[in-house]
């Protein structure tokens, strides 16, 4: 594409962290925004100066200067809003996860695939600094031959909003499956999840499931290598962490266990007080257009004033929003998948499917399905 690519951001909770950030990429053209509440679109769209304001998301669609959407909706419209909007002729881009079933994930790869539109999963992890961190030590050959990858992300969701009760740990386990497959772009293979304790009865019913932590070992494609993953929602003391680990020959990177402080870096053959080391992460703010380089360590509600919607999350998630809305606009612009498109996000995604089926199963091994393997 030779003009700005035409953004509509839907849903403008998280979704409203992403507007300022497509107002700068050079580009993008923030063209219009959308949720149900009439109120709320307007607060949002006048506190960022977007006139094109949607309540409805059929009549989005329909919008013929609508180049692409980027959903940010709840968990259970992701596969049926990404469908609409290919169907509509419109690129995507999704916050996690893709969808909660494997057809809805086979659907949105075919559909990617007939049209030749591009979709892509906005996984913060791995953009995160950390995560470019460590992946930069693994393309220099840092960290020596790759030995195991090991990522958990534990959260009290407790009093979120309606869907999350009761949710299947591993259905939303993107944010650390996706690091364990995107360090070394692997692809999974196979999966075996073991559900550990019990959370309170009344939260079983919602999703049929009762366990407070999956245990996920996931086998890679056409490698020796395997990863550990593992998440609790709900009933289980933990700080909210995600975390990655890389274990290599000649190093290997350790996230802090407690969010904030400093990765440790394990160096082989020195002395053994000198193997960690601990170690901030740069921002990598360098791989991004000048104009968004700052939203790599400041928060979007930062920019101007003194107005603080209740909705900011500020620079969180390792600063990584301003790489995701780049790769997804230089992916259209370039004409080239983006990271990760529409294959790469129906693996990891169901990883995590499988994942709670195996652990309903007793922890049998089940195999990833062919169509969330690359295709050459
Ligand atoms: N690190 C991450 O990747 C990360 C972080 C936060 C949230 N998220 C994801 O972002 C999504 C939204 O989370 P949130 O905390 O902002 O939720 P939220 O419930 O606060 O906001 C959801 C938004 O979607 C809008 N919406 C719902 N249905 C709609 C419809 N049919 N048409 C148009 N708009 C609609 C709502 O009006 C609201 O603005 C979730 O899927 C969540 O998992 C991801």
């Amino acid at each position: 594409m030779s003009r700005k690519i035409r953004v509509a951001i839907v849903g403008l909770g998280f979704g409203a962290e992403f507007i300022p950030i497509y107002q700068r990429h050079p580009d993008a053209e923030m063209h219009a925004i959308c949720q149900r509440n009439r109120q709320k679109l307007d607060a949002v769209g006048d506190h960022f100066g977007v006139q094109k304001r949607y309540t409805d998301y059929e009549e989005l669609l329909r919008d013929p200067d609508i180049d692409a959407v980027h959903i940010n909706t709840p968990i259970p419209d992701h596969a049926r809003q990404s469908i609409m909007a290919l169907e509509a002729g419109k690129h995507v881009a999704c916050t996690v996860p893709m969808a909660t079933s494997v057809d809805d994930c086979r659907r949105i790869v075919e559909l990617t695939e007939r049209t030749g539109l591009t979709y892509m999963m906005m996984e913060t992890v791995v953009y995160a600094r950390e995560f470019l961190f460590m992946k930069e030590l693994y393309e220099r050959g840092e960290l020596g031959r790759v030995q195991f990858l090991k990522a958990s992300h534990q959260q009290d969701m407790d009093g979120w909003p309606d869907y999350w009760p009761g949710l299947p740990p591993m259905h939303y386990a993107t944010h650390c499956v996706g690091p364990v497959l995107g360090l070394t772009r692997a692809e999974a293979a196979s999966v075996s999840c073991f559900g550990s304790g019990k959370i309170r009865e009344e939260l079983h019913a919602h999703y049929g499931s009762s366990f407070a932590v999956e245990s996920t070992h996931v086998r890679f494609r056409n490698s020796d290598i395997a990863a550990h993953v593992y998440r609790s929602l709900f009933d289980t003391a933990r700080q909210y962490r995600e975390s990655f680990e890389v274990y290599g020959s000649q190093k290997s990177v350790e996230w802090p266990l407690i969010e904030g402080r400093p990765l440790v870096v394990h160096t082989a053959k020195r002395p053994e007080p000198e193997i960690p080391e601990e170690v901030h992460a740069p921002d990598y703010a360098h791989l991004l257009p000048e104009p968004i380089r700052l939203f790599t360590t400041r928060g979007v509600y930062d920019l101007d004033d003194n107005t603080h919607l209740s909705f900011t999350q500020g620079a969180g998630h390792g600063g990584s929003h301003p790489h995701l809305v780049h790769e997804f606009v230089d992916a259209l612009v370039q004409g080239r998948k983006p990271f990760p498109d529409a294959r790469q996000s129906a693996n990891i995604t169901c990883v995590g499917i499988l994942a709670h089926e195996s652990a309903l199963r007793g922890g049998e091994t089940l195999p990833l399905p062919e169509f969330t393997f690359s295709a050459g």
